[in-house]
């Protein structure tokens, strides 16, 4: 395929419209699509629907598609293992490339030390096993978890969610015992400080009014956040927002579970996003990149943590064969180029962007690190007036131009493109931005 896009029809072209009506038809209505999109082919970072129109993808099926789609690498390790084991249940019997793998991720895993690995199929999975093992491991019940947040959607995973209302209206109960308080999110800091004045409130918040008031510190078994907020829109902390939450979690005997579902496997520039803030949780969450689109999770804890009994957690397809191999083969390309290419093709990226906010006086902030990137909108810089109206005009307008992007809270465009970008078309991602802004 050529690098950059190409439109061919308009959109939708009439098989992809074809589509959609049979869609809209048969498929749960819950879904939410920003544009209509109908992929048929993918590679690298390119994908093409189904009229022939090809697009620059900057979604990577929602920071998933790590190495690229169809990476040859991928396909290959996938081709060769279904040829030799599908399935056999990782949680009944033992197959040597999930221990492969549990010893891999233990190797890379941001706190150091010995580790083991739960595997699932997903994102949520990964949390949910992660709030139990908290819970079993800890024998408390309670979890401190962020505004903002979006950790899943199972009834666990959704308790511990508080990024969109529709994600939870009338789903209650829900799992009970989580405590919901603001992220460090300094562009909208909810105690009104600047970067100079902050005294990391956000966490103080813990242990100055929560543990005195409703919330005894020694019921808590976690904190559970993402180190950079992924659906919340792209939020990203400073560094001693971590420090100071570790110290208050190491305490009271609190443990950190770092959500890196999203930010995880390399898409920052570093393996996880908390490397850039030196946190080191206790239990690590990881699934979408790892396996470059297969369906996979891993829930990774201090080997001491992750000490539940047989029977006490399992998941019939976790761990699959398959998917495992399309995680190792994932690994290594990230381990041989893709997260330095995330860190120089990010930086690139943003070395031009932070400065938009002068440029463009829609843009509030421009912030990230490596290929996580997000631009937020507003009505005007000094208000900081949230401008979801304009950031879903600007989604729906790049994908009228073979940009594909999605939106992150209420007015960020988020940027997680596949790790494969290239340099050209990092520069067209931002050309047509340039101008998408520059014409309103
Ligand atoms: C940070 C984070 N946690 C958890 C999830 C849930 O993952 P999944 O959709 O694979 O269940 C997501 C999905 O977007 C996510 O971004």
């Amino acid at each position: 395929m050529p690098e950059l896009p190409e439109i061919v029809t308009a959109l939708p072209g009439p098989k992809a419209q074809q589509v959609i009506a049979r869609d809209h038809a048969a498929i749960s209505l819950s879904y939410t699509r920003s544009y209509p999109l109908v992929a048929e082919r993918g590679e690298g970072a390119l994908v093409s629907d189904v009229d022939g129109n090809r697009f620059l993808d900057c979604n990577a099926g929602i920071a998933v598609v790590a190495a690229g789609h169809c990476h040859p690498a991928v396909v290959a390790a996938i081709q060769r293992q279904a040829q030799k084991l599908i399935h056999m249940s990782g949680t009944d019997f033992y197959y040597e490339n999930m221990v492969t793998l549990a010893e891999k991720l233990a190797r890379l895993a941001p706190s150091g030390g010995p580790q083991r690995v739960y595997f699932g199929n997903s994102g949520t999975e990964a949390i949910e096993a992660a709030l139990k093992l908290a819970r079993y491991y800890t024998g408390r019940e309670k979890v401190i978890a962020f505004l903002g947040g979006f950790h899943g959607r199972t009834m666990g995973a959704l308790s511990l969610t508080a990024s969109k209302a529709v994600q939870r209206k009338r789903f209650s109960p829900l799992v009970p015992g989580v405590t919901h308080i603001p992220y460090a999110y300094c562009y909208r800091c909810v105690y009104g400080k600047q970067p100079e004045s902050c005294a990391v409130e956000c966490v103080k918040v813990i242990e100055d009014q929560l543990f005195k008031t409703i919330l005894p510190a020694g019921e808590v078994a976690a904190i559970i956040l993402e180190p950079i907020q992924g659906e919340g829109g792209y939020v990203v902390p400073p560094a001693k927002f971590f420090h100071e939450l570790m110290q208050v979690a190491r305490k009271h005997g609190i443990l950190l579970v770092a959500d890196e579902i999203q930010s995880g496997m390399g898409r920052t520039g570093k393996w996880w996003a908390s490397e850039h803030f030196g946190f080191e949780p206790d239990i690590l969450a990881v699934a979408k990149g790892i396996a470059s689109g297969m369906p996979l999770g891993a829930t990774v804890a201090r080997a001491e943590v992750m000490n539940w009994g047989p029977g006490s957690h399992a998941s019939t397809f976790g761990g699959n064969p398959v998917a495992v191999e399309a995680a190792l083969a994932t690994i290594e390309l990230l381990d041989r180029e893709l997260i330095e290419n995330a860190a120089r093709i990010g930086k690139r990226m943003l070395d031009r962007m932070r400065p938009w906010p002068r440029r463009f006086p829609n843009v509030g902030e421009v912030r990230g690190h490596g290929l996580m990137i997000g631009i937020e909108l507003v009505r005007d810089q000094a208000g900081r007036e949230r401008n979801g109206e304009l950031r879903d005009w600007l989604v729906r307008a790049a994908f009228e131009r073979g940009l594909l992007t999605l939106g992150a809270g209420e007015n960020t465009v988020r940027l997680s493109p596949p790790l494969v970008i290239t340099a050209d078309q990092a520069d067209f991602v931002m050309d047509t931005i340039e101008e998408l802004l520059a014409s309103r």
